[in-house]
């Protein structure tokens, strides 16, 4: 069996930085205490753990108060706070065709709650157009929900105009940081957006289990929680407290996920989220440019679009004249290239790029890969396609 070649970061990074084991299994074995419960040391130490790694998330992500950030499971959780505790009845939400299912299946949920969407078709290449966001909002349009990148071709959406949009309009706009936070600058005040989602265990490089949302201005007050039950805080109440981020965070958080957390957001901003970037667009342009005689010979066809610019680090293809499932398991069983097969939870984005309902095979690349990794790749896929 050949070495593992890891490509499926965009699924979940792997392997962590070091430090990030290593904070997880520091919390479980040596501090191990609640948050917000217990009146002793080592509670306090984790407090302060917790509401540092608040504060890293509004540095890393352009939020302005760490009391704004809700922690959550993942990003689907928080879509979910988002979308099922804010919208009601009678509201219209704009959408566009490369959204995950962690945003079409709680809006398809909403359609008997009397909530319908409107999805802006993006082009061949997975870009957006902006006047097409702003020609569908009506009055009944009470909110915009994006992703920032698309998880099948990986272009990123232009989320700081749609947000001059949503503003000029008075409509909320959240934007799925899913593929972008740890991998593209995300400024959630700085585009003038209301809440940027995020999940820990992708770009971020933290655990799985952690996630959230970065609130700004007012919003966070117009959104109902959608789980109630214990904060350690007014205790007196039976009601959810009116404060953040109490006021959405019921439950024991999911604290070594924090812990995690927080020592990879520490590597991020050591490392540079900018030379990681770089890293892995390098990753990415050799693939592209290795895929070039593929697509030429018509064995390979490239998802989405080429260049490196404004996009993440990954790239999807067809691979016509060959079964896409049989493919990637031959990566995996006869070279160790593990890559991820299928539609990636986004039918529409596929509906929109011509490849519902086989999918594509997708290599996403991380931190940790090398050149020499991508090189494998690309001479599996000729020896595999060329036979
Ligand atoms: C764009 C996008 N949104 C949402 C998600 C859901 O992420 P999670 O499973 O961490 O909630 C993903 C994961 O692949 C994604 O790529």
């Amino acid at each position: 069996m050949a070495e593992r070649i890891y490509l499926d970061n965009a699924s979940t990074t792997f392997p962590k930085p070091p430090c990030v084991p290593e904070a997880v299994c520091r919390y479980m074995t040596q501090e191990g205490t609640n948050v917000g419960r217990g009146d002793y040391s080592s509670a306090y130490d984790v407090e302060d753990m917790v509401f540092e790694t608040r504060e890293l998330l509004c540095k890393t992500l352009g939020g302005q108060d760490p009391s704004q950030v809700v922690f959550t499971r993942n990003v689907t959780e928080a879509l979910n706070l988002v979308l099922k505790g804010f919208l009601r009845a009678g509201d219209h939400v704009v959408v566009t065709s490369m959204e995950h299912n962690a945003v079409m299946r709680p809006l398809a949920q909403l359609r008997s709650a009397g909530v319908t969407f409107t999805r802006v078709t993006c082009a061949q290449d997975g870009s957006l157009s902006p006047a097409d966001v702003e020609a569908t909002i009506t009055p009944e349009t009470r909110l915009v929900v994006t992703t920032h990148a698309s998880n099948v071709c990986g272009t990123a959406l232009p989320v700081g105009n749609v947000a001059k949009i949503c503003r000029r309009h008075g409509v909320r706009y959240v934007v799925d940081c899913a593929q972008t936070a740890g991998v593209l600058d995300v400024d959630a005040s700085g585009w003038g957006v209301d809440a940027v989602c995020f999940t820990g265990h992708k770009g971020l490089l933290g655990p799985q289990g952690i996630g959230g949302a970065v609130f700004c201005g007012d919003f966070a007050s117009q959104v109902d929680a959608i789980v109630a039950g214990g904060t350690g805080s007014s205790s007196d109440l039976e009601q959810m407290p009116a404060f953040m981020p109490d006021a959405l965070e019921a439950g024991t958080p999911n604290l070594p996920g924090i812990a995690g957390l927080n020592a990879s957001l520490k590597w991020l901003r050591e490392r540079g989220i900018d030379s990681l970037r770089t890293h892995e667009l390098g990753l990415c342009g050799l693939l592209l440019e290795g895929l070039e005689p593929l697509e030429a010979a018509g064995h390979v066809r490239i998802v989405g679009k080429r260049s490196l610019q404004g996009r993440t680090g990954l790239v999807s293809i067809q691979t016509p004249g060959h079964e896409l499932a049989e493919v990637a398991h031959r990566l995996d069983s006869e070279f160790g290239i593990q890559t991820r097969v299928g539609l990636h939870c986004a039918p529409s984005a596929h509906k929109t790029f011509g490849t519902f309902p086989t999918g594509t095979i997708r290599f996403s690349f991380g931190w940790a890969n090398a050149e020499a990794e991508v090189s494998q790749a690309i001479k599996a896929l000729k020896e595999l396609l060329r036979s």
